[in-house]
């Protein structure tokens, strides 16, 4: 019997990546190969890879150096890059780095097969090309992990916006949304598979089919996926404020199923920097948003994302952010220092914000942000929430699960409770998880 050829695969950044590694374990298997997770036993290595921020891309640079030294001792492995470092650098990576084997881009998933089958017949070979034709429905593969409780489906892929600071447009290409038949064929397939929470995922789900006449809005979606029963809760992500409808505000109150968590990116609460990302909303318009989300839906929780530092971003600016952060009181929120991106506008703006300023700002942000996740988190203490279980925390000792604002929460219980929604009193509010016990 031919023994099993073995794959190691290394996701960075965000949950698309994530997504597309799914399908490559599938599209791995349909060619003999079984995943491990040692790198030291693959016959295959890929990395899937990210390209949002400048560190991002050296960490692959970073581990591509590692697995570099492992060829050299088995000099049959073979190396692929692909996702958005890949995109970016298509055939250049080939040159600049002798020992990989192929590069495939966002949008080449579907020849992974072939060029793998390639390379163990000794070809190097690179596809980074867009697809704008029919075939771009390959772009949304069946997924190739099975199991867990909480399940991410691919909506729609790539970004029109074209914020300044942004690389995804460039490396995902423009919005693509997958119908809404294939879409609900997909989530049934999970639950009978015993998921009970599905994400719908995209970069910006609120415009999912704006160019598919014919096809229900997000809205509609939504009500579609709620209506299966297996779902047991919906969430989605992420979702660009100037594109928040009412339409889809109004779901908040009207599907049951629906969790009431929103990330729903700022970026920035000064509207001169708003206006320079290209964001298309001001700090009121941004803020109407929220309010009319927490009147659909009062439990509602927030998160997002906030960039400091970005080109010419002046102390007043970065304190309309913070007064922000204020108004809103997210739950809990990501922020980054603006890194350049090749081939973004705003790489081309003179950025002469000194760098220990920027890690300054970054540092007062983060202590404020935190204040108000704990005062957000001590305020649910009393309160009766709904967890999802998703199995044992990581020490062992108690059930992991998260409420449906999106909070990690322990809870002592029995581990068959696992893909069960659960009422659960909150007793402690903490910096990073809430604890509660069953009721
Ligand atoms: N620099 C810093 N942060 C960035 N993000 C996107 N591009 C950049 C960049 N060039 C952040 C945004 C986005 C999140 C995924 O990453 O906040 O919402
Ligand atoms: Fe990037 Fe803006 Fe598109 Fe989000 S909406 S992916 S930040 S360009």
């Amino acid at each position: 019997m031919e023994m099993q050829k073995k794959l190691y695969l290394e996701t960075f950044g965000c949950q698309m990546n994530v997504s597309d590694s799914e399908k490559i374990v599938g599209l791995m298997q349909g060619i003999g190969y079984v995943e491990t997770k040692d790198s030291t036993q693959a016959d295959l290595i890929l990395l899937n890879t990210c390209s949002i921020r400048a560190k991002a891309e050296q960490k692959v640079y970073g581990h591509l150096g590692k697995f570099k030294s492992l060829k050299e001792s088995r000099p049959g492995l073979i190396i692929g890059v692909g996702g958005c470092v890949a995109q970016q650098e298509g055939e250049k990576l080939l040159k600049r780095a002798p020992f990989v084997n192929l590069v495939f881009g966002t949008h080449n998933l579907h020849q992974l097969q072939d060029m793998v089958r390639g390379a163990e017949a000794g070809r190097r070979s690179s596809a980074t090309d867009f697809i704008d034709d029919e075939a771009r429905f390959d772009l949304f593969l069946p997924q190739g992990r099975e199991g867990g409780v909480s399940r991410f489906v691919t909506v729609m892929q790539g970004c029109d916006n074209f914020c300044a600071y942004c690389i995804v447009p460039h490396v995902r290409g423009r919005e693509i949304s997958r119908s809404a038949a294939k879409i609900v064929d997909e989530v049934r397939q999970l639950t009978a598979s015993g998921v009970t929470e599905v994400t719908l995922l995209g970069q910006n789900v609120n415009s999912y089919a704006a160019k598919n006449p014919g096809e229900p809005d997000f809205a509609d979606l939504l009500r579609l996926v709620a209506e299966l029963d297996g779902v047991k809760r919906l969430r989605f992500t992420t979702s660009h404020p100037k594109d928040m409808s009412q339409r889809l505000i109004d779901c908040f109150a009207e599907i049951p199923k629906l969790a009431p968590h929103i990330h729903l990116p700022a970026q920035s609460g000064s509207d001169r920097v708003l206006k320079a990302m290209n964001r298309g909303y001001t700090a009121e318009q941004y803020l109407a948003k929220v309010t009319a989300l927490k009147k659909a839906c009062p439990q509602i929780q927030f998160t997002g994302d906030m960039i400091v530092g970005f080109p010419g971003e002046t102390e007043e600016d970065f304190l309309a952010t913070l007064d922000l952060i204020q108004e809103v009181q997210y739950a809990d929120l990501f922020s980054f220092i603006y890194s350049a991106r090749p081939g973004t506008a705003a790489a081309m703006l003179p950025d002469l914000t000194d760098p220990a300023e920027k890690q300054a700002r970054l540092e007062r942000l983060q202590v404020l942000q935190k204040k108000v996740t704990l005062e957000r988190n001590q305020s649910l203490v009393g309160t009766v929430q709904q967890v999802l279980v998703e199995g044992l925390s990581s020490s062992g000792e108690c059930l992991f699960g998260r409420t449906g604002g999106n909070r990690a929460t322990l809870l002592a219980g029995d581990l068959a409770l696992s893909g069960q929604l659960v009422e659960v009193k909150v007793v402690e509010g903490l910096q990073t998880l809430l604890k509660a016990e069953l009721l």
